[in-house]
């Protein structure tokens, strides 16, 4: 196949069950149905429809573009058909990440989750997709680092040349709604200063830097900041090319060896750990969680989703996933204290206001007059 193709993933909470635990398995036959006709009518090449936790990720590859409205506008419709089987089967929830009334030109800033990329296929196109459940943006951060930038973790970054001149980080202030390009490996103390601060600054974007060939893309919306109250979690989604000059499969996978903490877990309002999880095991549960990611390989021909392949469902996670609940404990043992807890700024959207109201003239000043 010649020319660009794009990938896309676009991904949405539409009704949990039970609880925020799950997605339904109705709810999935719908999305897979709208998919099959999308394909049949050749607005879709091939796509794989996938899940995590309570989520529903629509991975769609086509020659429409980035932010096309037909792919955005087809994914909003197939959240909304989901939308009425939930409603339907009283699912918790239903139809939750769908924040606007009405669709208008692009999902993002509305509620679902995206992640798009395009790219000329390679002679072979291998590409992992991770789906989080129970977590932010933000916590791609650490991975994508390692990853991209860390010769510790890939020592492509070393010894393949076509790797070795580095990569492009695109960074996104999520309050601030800017962002900011740092070369790395010349800039990487810079960029630390804010993808270390990941519920704020995430990054976006990764390209190589001796062609600019993309190389990495996830979701960044924040709903809360969308929809300023709290309707839920953010719950990214990430893709990543990988061989043949980018980081090989096994150093795109190798930063979920450590289950980083993320927030995310209880109530949007917890850190806990990320654990890397088997697609069998993507329902969270202890205390709505611990937080999970699902590692999806495929390799893409002519435009087709070969896969997907479990990529974190190996025996070789299995000690991350013993720290994991191992960290679990020592986190949910602080129990409503910090640092499980997130800090008081990130909880804004919890009781914190009415309480700080009804409590604010029983505060007496402490302040030392002279
Ligand atoms: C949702 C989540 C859950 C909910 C919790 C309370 O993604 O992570 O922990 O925040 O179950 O949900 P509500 O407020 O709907 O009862
Ligand atoms: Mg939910
Ligand atoms: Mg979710």
């Amino acid at each position: 196949m010649s020319g660009k193709i794009t990938l896309s993933v676009i991904k949405a909470d539409v009704g949990g069950y039970v609880g925020h635990s799950d997605v339904h398995p109705e709810l999935l036959k719908k999305a897979e149905k709208e998919l099959e006709s999308a394909k049949k009518e050749g607005l879709l090449i091939d796509y794989s429809r996938q899940k995590v936790g309570d989520d529903i990720a629509l991975i769609m590859t086509h020659k429409q573009g980035m932010d096309s409205v037909d792919i955005h506008k087809f994914a909003w419709e197939t959240f909304e058909a989901c939308t009425e089987v939930a409603k339907e089967l009283g699912q918790y929830g239903a139809g939750q990440d769908l924040l606007a009334d009405a669709f208008s030109g692009n999902v993002k800033g509305m509620g679902p989750g995206c992640a798009e990329m395009e790219f000329e296929e390679r002679k072979s196109e291998p590409v992992i997709i991770f789906l989080a459940d129970k977590t932010e943006p933000g916590a791609w951060n650490f991975p994508i680092y390692k990853m991209f930038a860390d010769p510790f973790n890939t020592i492509g970054l070393v010894i393949d040349p076509n790797m070795h001149d580095g990569f492009i980080f695109e960074v996104h202030d999520l309050i601030e709604e800017k962002r900011i390009l740092f070369n790395c490996p010349e800039e990487i103390y810079d960029m630390l200063v804010f993808i270390g601060a990941p519920s704020r600054y995430v990054v976006k974007n990764v390209f190589r830097k001796s062609d600019n060939e993309p190389a990495a893309a996830t979701s960044t919306q924040k709903l809360f900041f969308i929809a300023e109250r709290y309707v839920g979690k953010d719950d990214p989604v990430m893709i990543v090319r990988s061989q043949s000059g980018l980081p090989a499969v096994g150093e795109v996978l190798e930063p979920f060896s450590f289950p980083h903490a993320v927030a995310g877990w209880m109530r949007g309002s917890h850190h806990g750990p990320l654990m890397p999880v088997s697609i069998q095991q993507d329902t969270p549960t202890r205390f709505d969680g611990p937080p999970r990611v699902v590692g999806l390989g495929y390799q893409i021909s002519k435009g087709r989703l070969i896969g997907p392949r479990d990529m974190l469902g190996d025996v070789s996670y299995d000690n991350a996933r013993r720290v994991a609940l191992n960290m679990a404990d020592y986190f949910r043992t602080h129990g409503p204290f910090e640092p499980h807890r997130l800090p008081l700024d990130e909880m804004e959207y919890t009781t914190m206001p009415g309480v700080m109201k009804k409590l604010a003239d029983r505060f007496e000043s402490t302040k030392v007059v002279d």
